[in-house]
């Protein structure tokens, strides 16, 4: 299927919001491109860690953003390339997620990182973005902004059965823990930190459905 419309979509929120699966909703309805920009710094985290690189080497991060080569695949999924290899799976080990903050809090490893995901968008000409920092910086003229929050609890309880269902034995309680921990570097690093911005629409979503939350976006959207 053709794209048809050309507009860009930001939307951002802490984890476990649920920004991916709405987006990836949204996306599929309005026949828009889908970027998941969280999968980059993931795929990033990942080869650092092949590589055994040093986390807190700065330098040693940038060069490495520089020389990868990421991409993402949409077929009936949407699929993450790294230098040519499929890590799709490989990114969501807990271990990349607990690494990903000393990736994404490079201001040298954004840069690289926010221009990919600016030429993709603008290559496809419309895209729906999901990520931290894309209505504040990505794409700050984006045509609509959301903002996708929902209470600590709901937060993990939802990251809990994601977790759980790809056979990870984890509690609620941990699982809480990890992603105030993820909140608190997301939103406190010197450059793409996490926040709301003012010309963002705002969405809670602890009592509303997946599909009540697609709804709400598209009809701001198709309004
Ligand atoms: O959305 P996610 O949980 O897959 O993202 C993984 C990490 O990547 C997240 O902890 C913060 C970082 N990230 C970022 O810094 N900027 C983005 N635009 C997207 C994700």
């Amino acid at each position: 299927m053709g794209r048809p419309l050309k507009i860009i979509v930001a939307i951002d929120g802490p984890a476990g919001s649920g920004k991916s699966t709405v987006s990836k909703i949204v996306a599929k309805k309005l026949a828009l491109l889908y970027i998941d920009t969280g999968a980059m710094y993931r795929a990033l985290t990942l080869k650092a860690m092949r590589l055994g690189l040093n986390l807190e080497d700065e330098d040693a991060l940038v060069s490495l953003a520089k020389s990868s080569r990421i991409s993402l695949e949409e077929k009936d999924k949407l699929n993450v390339f790294l230098d040519g290899e499929d890590v799709s799976l490989a990114i969501r080990t807990p271990d990349v997620t607990a690494n990903v903050k000393y990736i994404a809090r490079v201001p040298g490893v954004r840069h690289e990182m926010v221009a990919l995901q600016r030429s993709i968008g603008q290559k496809y000409g419309g895209a729906i973005l999901e990520g931290r920092d894309i209505g504040t910086v990505v794409f700050p003229n984006a045509d609509y902004k959301f903002y996708l929050d929902a209470s600590p609890e709901e937060r993990a309880k939802r990251r809990c059965k994601e977790l759980i269902e790809s056979g990870e034995a984890v509690s609620e309680l941990s699982v809480k823990k990890d992603i105030l921990t993820r909140d608190n570097s997301d939103m406190k690093r010197s450059v793409g930190a996490l926040k709301r911005c003012d010309d963002a629409i705002f969405i809670d979503t602890t009592d509303l459905s997946i599909d009540g939350v697609a709804e709400k976006i598209l009809s701001y959207i198709c309004a």
